[in-house]
């Protein structure tokens, strides 16, 4: 009896054991997940800082605005000024400078791509139990398989690897650039990228696997060249503007707005949202050659003036920002992404060898951020660079064309002004300008001359930088690149 009475408590208490520990293990994996956010990472491809409804009343983008107003509008939000740079910030976490992505922008047929000397925001991520996965723009450099979204991070990949190809056909120069992962893709002939890239995000999230943490790059095309987007968004939304670019490029501004209204709707049928954090950022300023709009801020994408530099962006996650419906005036640059979303993960508070500083605690409280200085950026091509103090925007040599004040025709009547652009070329820039943002956001007034005092400082400042520059990758174009040998399409296999 006894030793029977002993294997049956035995047995009892082992299953209870059992029990026990799996309760435990299962509860601090529910722990360790739930207290890991979804991230959501949309960028948009050359929207201007006017180019939203929030600060143009043209723009017909109601959830973004929305989204905006309920969670936080970052109004002191640096990017790099063009593509590249830009999304090579954000996924290493370092000035572009430090990694020879100053000057150029990856061309198709280029030797030239993110270096893979560093883990990189998609692999930290995995590496911290998310699920990684990328939609649409890459544009960080393609000639060998190693340097492409699925080998760096990402589970999987559904996009293109350069610029500026057509919406429909997916052509860029003569090749056709579109995969599902490594694959070839052709079913996405004929579609709008903006519903291809949707209609993945959707798939994406109604597929995942909720056991695991989510992080998703959305990276559309939308609102880069070439002008284009189905009349229905013309029709519906953009009636009021009489200029065509303006207004197609209004259509495609409705149209990542509707993208981004269908992706957030998945997200709430999932059930996920509470427990998600979206950032929406555009990568550079708006071109202003390209029917975007910055004004009132000076300068277009491609300089380092502000409306190259300040994106329009927000964050948005209602069950976890302490503060909503207000804008958010700390400094934030584009390498601090990826050191806050290590942290939001459960990564620690930063990431070594890096630039970026994590902004975590502090857009989730509201409080006051980490950073009082960033580099606009300094390129020993053009020899110029800028240099970010509190209020204070040091620039160095000439900023860049287009200059001045742009304003696109249905702003003309609005804000009472007209296009005021300045001609000059980098021999007429003075050596060096000082502007004072609070009061001056618009770049109008250099005061050098009266503050030599900060003038002094900044430029020791600024020179302290110089040293770690690494030359820029001005690469030669290779003709293996072509696509005349991979079956007409832009693929990897020629470095
Ligand atoms: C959003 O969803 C609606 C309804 O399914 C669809 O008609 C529309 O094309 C979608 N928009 C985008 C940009 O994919
Ligand atoms: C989700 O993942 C967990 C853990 O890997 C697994 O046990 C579960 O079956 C998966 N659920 C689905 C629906 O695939
Ligand atoms: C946001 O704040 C403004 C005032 O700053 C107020 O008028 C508006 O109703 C608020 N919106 C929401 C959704 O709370
Ligand atoms: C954002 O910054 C601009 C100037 O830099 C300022 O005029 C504006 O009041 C700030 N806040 C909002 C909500 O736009
Ligand atoms: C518009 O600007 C002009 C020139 O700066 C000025 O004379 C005029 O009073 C302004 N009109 C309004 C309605 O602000
Ligand atoms: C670069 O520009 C600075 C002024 O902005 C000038 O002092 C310096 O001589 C220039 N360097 C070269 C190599 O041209």
């Amino acid at each position: 009896m006894v030793p029977i009475m002993t294997r049956a408590a035995v047995y009892t208490l082992s299953l209870l054991l059992l029990l026990l520990c799996t309760l435990h293990s299962r509860d601090v994996v529910n722990a360790a997940h739930s207290s890991q956010p979804n991230i959501i990472f949309i960028l948009a491809d050359d929207l201007g800082w006017s180019d939203v409804g929030w600060r143009n009343p043209f723009m017909p983008t109601p959830t973004l605005d929305k989204m905006a107003t309920e969670g936080m509008i970052l109004n002191q939000s640096y990017v790099q000024q063009t593509c590249s740079p830009s999304r090579a910030a954000l996924m290493s976490g370092r000035y572009p400078y430090h990694i020879g992505f100053q000057h150029e922008t990856v061309s198709a047929n280029h030797v030239f791509h993110l270096p893979n000397d560093q883990l990189i925001m998609p692999e930290a991520l995995k590496k911290l139990g998310y699920a990684t996965h990328m939609v649409g723009k890459w544009h960080l450099g393609f000639c060998n398989w190693r340097y492409t979204p699925t080998y760096r991070g990402f589970q999987s990949f559904y996009g293109y690897y350069n610029a500026a190809e057509d919406y429909y056909t997916h052509i860029q120069k003569h090749g056709y650039d579109f995969r599902d992962d490594d694959q070839v893709d052709k079913s996405a002939v004929g579609h709008y990228s903006t519903n291809l890239f949707t209609d993945r995000a959707i798939r994406i999230i109604n597929d995942h696997n909720t056991s695991q943490p989510l992080f998703l790059y959305l990276a559309y095309q939308a609102v880069h060249e070439p002008l284009q987007v189905p009349q229905w968004y013309l029709d519906q939304h953009c009636s009021s503007i009489v200029d065509n670019d303006r207004k197609i490029k209004c259509g495609m501004v409705a149209a990542l707005d509707e993208g981004v209204k269908n992706v957030t709707d998945t997200l709430k049928q999932r059930g996920l949202m509470d427990n998600t954090f979206i950032i929406f950022s555009s990568d550079n300023g708006g071109p202003v050659r390209a029917a975007a709009s910055n004004y009132p801020l000076r300068g277009s994408k491609i300089t380092i003036w502000e409306g190259g530099t300040r994106a329009a962006a927000f964050v948005y996650a209602p069950s976890l920002l302490q503060k909503t419906n207000s804008s958010y005036e700390e400094l934030i640059h584009i390498t601090d992404w990826y050191p806050t979303l290590v942290e939001a993960a459960g990564g620690g508070s930063s990431v070594a060898n890096i630039d970026g500083v994590s902004q975590w605690k502090n857009l989730l409280s509201g409080g006051s951020g980490p950073r009082h200085e960033f580099l606009y950026n300094m390129d020993e091509v053009t020899n110029s660079s800028a240099l970010r103090q509190g209020r204070f925007k040091l620039v160095q040599g000439y900023p860049g064309n287009p200059n001045g004040w742009f304003v696109t025709p249905e702003l003309e009547k609005l804000v009472n002004a007209t296009t005021d652009e300045i001609h000059n070329g980098r021999g007429h820039s003075p050596p060096y300008q000082l502007f004072n943002l609070n009061r001056d956001p618009e770049e109008r007034n250099d005061i050098l001359d009266s503050h030599q005092d900060v003038f002094q400082q900044m430029k020791a400042r600024l020179d302290s930088y110089r040293p770690s520059l690494l030359p820029s990758k001005t690469t030669d174009r290779v003709h293996a690149a072509d696509p005349s040998n991979f079956n007409g399409n832009w693929s990897p296999g020629w470095c």
